[in-house]
Parts: structure tokens; C-alpha cells; sequence
């Protein structure tokens, strides 16, 4: 193992973490404090997903680590080694937009948007999640971290609900038959 003659060295010197982006194996060279918010907007140009708070307040900066929702903030981007990540930009494919994407549109469920790729890798997550209920009151609860200053939760617990059942295969060929 290498040996650093300062903290700061060890801080700085560069790490090689090879994980799975939204389907494709991607090696980054990064020093080890690295946030994976960070990995994903500075070093691959993902920028789809927004940093709010840094500090786990606020939910902007959700994606999926091996399908769970998780704030990228507080995770750095080597306790991802040989992960699968799902930003935002993740979600549509060619075939179309996710059922979820689909129901933000029509439910009108965003204002200024910063919030809304946050809230949109909630939703998917949750409503894969059979331990969260299905009434309004437990997708509140669950959607509780995920903050929107312009106040868009009436939409966007309207849109959840009307992405419920609809598996993202079943919706995007629906689109393109
Ligand atoms: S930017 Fe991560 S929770 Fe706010
Ligand atoms: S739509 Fe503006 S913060 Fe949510």
C-alpha cells in the first residue's frame, strides 16, 4: 500500500473507481473525498442531477445506487466501487420517457424544475419499493426528503400516483407502438 508523508497528500492523491453509469462501465481517476454528486456532475458531465443543500437536507441530488434512492451529497463516489448508479438522465430511454417523467408532465408537478430530478429518482424508487404504502399519506412520508421551495408537492404527489402500476417498458412502447 502506498505511503503518503502528509494527510493532505493522501487526500489528494488519485484513486481509480470503475462503476456502472446509468448502464455503461465508467473508470474514474479521483482523489478519495470525492461525493459521488460531484463524480457525476464534474467528472461525467451529469448534470441533470442538482446540488441544493451538500449536506442532505434537501433531496436534489437523489439517483439510484443498485435501485435505492440515495442522497449523492453524503456518499463518496469509491463506496460506489462496482455499483450500478441511475441519474436522472438514466431514466428515459429511446423507446421514451419513464412513466414517472410522462406523469410530472402531465400533473404539471414542477415550477422552477431544480427539485424535479431529485423528486422524479424518489418516485421511481418508491413505487418499486413494496414496503411503502400506497395511500397519499405514506408517499408523503417517503417523499418527505425531497424539498420544493417552490412548493409543487399537491403535483407532485398527483403524479406519483399516476405513474402507479405503469412499468417503464408498458408506457414507452404505448408511445411508440
Ligand atoms: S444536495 Fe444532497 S440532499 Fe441537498
Ligand atoms: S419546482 Fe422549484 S424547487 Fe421544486
Amino acid at each position: 500500500m502506498k505511503e503518503y508523508s502528509t494527510p493532505a497528500e493522501a487526500v489528494d492523491a488519485e484513486t481509480t473507481v470503475t462503476l456502472t453509469v446509468n448502464g455503461e462501465t465508467r473508470q474514474l481517476a479521483i482523489p478519495p473525498n470525492v461525493v459521488l454528486l460531484d463524480a457525476l456532475r464534474d467528472r461525467l458531465g451529469l448534470t441533470g442531477t442538482k446540488k441544493g443543500c451538500d449536506h442532505g437536507q434537501c433531496g436534489a441530488c437523489t439517483v439510484h445506487v443498485d435501485g435505492q434512492a440515495v442522497n449523492s451529497c453524503l456518499k463518496l463516489a469509491v463506496m460506489c466501487e462496482g455499483h450500478e448508479v441511475t441519474t436522472v438522465e438514466g431514466l428515459a430511454s429511446d423507446a421514451g420517457l419513464h412513466p414517472v417523467q410522462q406523469a410530472f408532465l402531465e400533473q404539471d408537478a414542477y415550477q422552477c424544475g431544480f427539485c424535479t430530478p431529485g423528486q422524479m429518482m424518489s418516485a421511481t424508487a418508491l413505487l418499486e419499493d413494496e414496503r411503502i404504502g400506497t395511500d397519499d399519506a405514506a408517499v408523503r412520508e417517503a417523499m418527505s426528503g425531497n424539498i420544493c421551495r417552490c412548493g409543487a408537492y399537491k403535483n407532485i404527489l398527483a403524479a406519483i400516483q399516476s405513474a402507479r402500476g405503469q412499468s417503464p417498458s408498458a408506457q414507452q412502447e404505448s408511445e411508440n407502438p
